[in-house]
């Protein structure tokens, strides 16, 4: 049986996992995260002007010596999978390669989220080690993309990424994702700009490059609350989907889902420990916190990896800190481990699948 990319509760059930997986769904601590998101640099070319890390960025990176060190500690503790990510772009810090070497050779999956301007300079360790690189897109056309996506000054990066990611689907051996959020914004004007209308065009355009799939995403405001789209764009959005499914693999993300659903920002929860923290984590030059929902919130900060290392900070830490029901309001897409973890609690969990397929949990 094949797992769905985004059925994040049916790949609990791998059994590389399910042991840890078990044992936090009885309430104990985990010994080591399985998935760990890592931001290698807080640094990013571009100055997109929704990004949810906007206030987080250039303010800092590892030492490529540490970035290097925790690439080992990461190995050291058996963790199944990173992700490559930011709060900053983690192909502009020259020590990554490295780091997709150490995990690719430790036989760690690697994914990355990257703005695909640097692709070209980390192509042959990429090519050889991640599992996928999901590129931010968001645009069909370079006039859009210095819209959404402009560099620091101003400027459309667009050519420069779609040549990068042309190059990169030659030589891959993993997923190549084209990612489109969809942003939409009131000018100073009054009048609303917006990306919704290059949706299909994109889509077309992932195909041509050679993408395996083409990811539709909602915006969050700053709390990650979902930003609805208005009945007209969400529609026009809807169509361009159903349209795509012809051309290639389209992954609607749940916040987007969320967004066609017209559920709202708020996501209540009724439980207060989130057991998703034991398996997972984030790991940024600012601190280790207990899940991207929380980037740079101090009251979710597990430490600080430039002074730690990660086995300490993992041994001595309190996931708990974070209370879902108070603290996590907005969509989460782990919701939906969580409420399955509950399930494995009460005797109600499902098979276990007979090999492993897909460790990003
Ligand atoms: C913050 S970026 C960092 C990684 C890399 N620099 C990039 O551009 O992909 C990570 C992801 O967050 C998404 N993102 C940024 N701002 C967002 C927002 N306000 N709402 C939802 N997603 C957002 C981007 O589309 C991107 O895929
Ligand atoms: S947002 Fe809250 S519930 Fe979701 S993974 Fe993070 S801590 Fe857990």
């Amino acid at each position: 049986m094949t797992i769905d990319r985004l059925d994040l509760a049916g790949k609990l059930y791998q059994p590389g996992v399910y042991p840890a997986v078990a044992r936090v769904a009885s309430g104990k601590r985990s010994e080591s995260p399985l998935v760990v998101d890592l931001d290698p640099t807080t640094f990013c070319d571009l100055a997109c002007p929704e990004c949810i890390s906007g206030k987080l960025l250039n303010q800092g990176r590892f030492t490529p010596e540490r970035l290097v060190a925790l690439a080992g500690e990461l190995v050291e503790m058996g963790v199944r999978a990173v992700i490559l990510i930011g709060g900053g772009e983690p192909l502009a810090h020259r020590g990554t390669r490295r780091v997709v070497t150490v995990l690719g050779e430790a036989g760690i999956a690697i994914g990355v989220v990257t703005n695909g301007t640097m692709i070209d300079r980390n192509l042959d360790e990429l090519a050889a080690h991640a599992s996928w690189v999901r590129v931010s897109v968001d645009a069909a056309t370079s006039e859009t993309y210095r819209s959404v996506r402009p560099d620091r000054k101003g400027g459309s990066a667009f050519d420069r990424v779609i040549a990068n990611m042309r190059a990169f689907a030659r030589v891959r051996t993993g997923a190549l994702g084209y990612s489109f959020l969809v942003v939409a914004r009131r000018a100073a004007d009054g009048t609303v700009e917006s990306n919704h209308h290059e949706v299909f065009e994109a889509a077309r355009l992932a195909r041509d490059i050679g993408c395996d799939y083409f990811e539709v995403k909602a915006l969050f405001d700053e709390g990650h609350h979902i930003i609805g789209l208005g009945d007209e764009m969400r529609d026009s959005v809807a169509r361009q989907i159903e349209k795509a499914q012809s051309l290639i693999e389209v992954v609607n993300s749940s916040t987007m889902d969320s967004v066609q659903r017209d559920d709202g920002p708020v996501q209540p929860k009724a439980y207060h420990r989130c057991g998703v923290t034991e398996l997972r984590t984030l790991v940024t030059p600012s601190g280790v916190y207990v899940c991207p929902y929380h980037r740079g919130n101090p009251a979710a900060r597990l430490g600080d990896a430039v002074t730690e290392t990660l086995p300490e900070i993992w041994r001595r830490s309190d996931r708990g800190i974070v209370d879902p029901s108070r603290d996590c309001t907005f969509h989460c897409a782990r919701h939906g481990s969580n409420l399955e973890l509950h399930e494995i609690a009460a005797g109600r969990g499902r098979p276990v699948h007979d090999d492993d397929q897909d460790l990003f949990l």
